[in-house]
């Protein structure tokens, strides 16, 4: 068996003893945030430090109230162009999640309404639907098309980290669920947005092109956006 270097960058000469040291190795990680190193970490959100995460609040200043968040409590105004509203429980709004690896969204969709496909790099979701009648779906990295109507209070779905995904409300009345995520911080990379909101806009020569559509089409697109 020849010399081989294994992941910790050791020098094995003998293949047993690589291949344990190999498999007692962790593997890369499948989570998301990583570890906590304390209990606690309520964000600082208004530090200059710039790091992963939010430096701690000084321990003398912690309250209750830093691990309560009310954000949540109330329904979202729904009277948009998609028909629905996205109220964020992350770190950004509620700094006790710091360090703590875990967030959570509420939605609120009008009949017809739509949280429009998009993705979180940072975390898998799961969600519970409260009430209503969403339909729920994916597309996988091969383009395969995942979907369920959920229909009954407290029925969950799942979205793996990263896959775009949406919701829509396929009833007759408001709907309403709450999403958890893997990460203090998912992030949202709303795909309509994405492509024709973004600032500066995306060249119309690589949108026509990826889209086989004509200019005129992208401008309508553009607009809708106020892009
Ligand atoms: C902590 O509390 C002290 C005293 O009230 C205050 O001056 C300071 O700004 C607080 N620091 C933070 C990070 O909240
Ligand atoms: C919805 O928003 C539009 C324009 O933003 C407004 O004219 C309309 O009155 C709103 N409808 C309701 C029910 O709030």
């Amino acid at each position: 068996m020849a010399i081989m270097k294994n992941r910790s960058g050791c020098w094995c000469v003998h293949f047993t003893v690589c291949l344990i040291g190999m498999l007692l190795l962790p593997l890369p990680s499948q989570s998301s945030d990583p570890d906590p190193l304390q209990d606690f970490c309520i964000g600082d959100t208004k530090s200059a430090l710039s790091v992963n995460g939010f430096p701690c609040k000084p321990a003398a200043n912690v309250s209750s109230d830093d691990f309560f968040f009310d954000g949540l409590s109330k329904e979202g105004n729904t009277n948009n162009t998609f028909g629905s509203l996205v109220n964020q429980g992350n770190v950004l709004a509620f700094p006790g999640l710091n360090t703590l690896g875990i967030s959570m969204n509420r939605v609120d969709l009008a009949p017809g309404g739509l949280n429009p496909p998009h993705s979180h790099p940072r975390a898998t979701e799961t969600g519970v639907l409260i009430y209503g009648k969403i339909l729920v779906g994916f597309l996988t990295t091969g383009n395969v098309f995942y979907s369920k109507i959920l229909t009954g209070p407290g029925q969950m779905f799942l979205i793996p980290k990263g896959l775009v995904h949406f919701q829509m409300n396929v009833g007759e009345e408001k709907a309403l669920i709450f999403t958890a995520f893997n990460s203090q911080l998912p992030g949202s990379v709303i795909v309509p947005r994405n492509l024709f909101a973004s600032k500066p806009s995306v060249p119309d020569d690589v949108l026509t092109k990826a889209f086989q559509v004509e200019k005129t089409v992208i401008d309508e697109i553009k607009s809708k956006f106020g892009a």
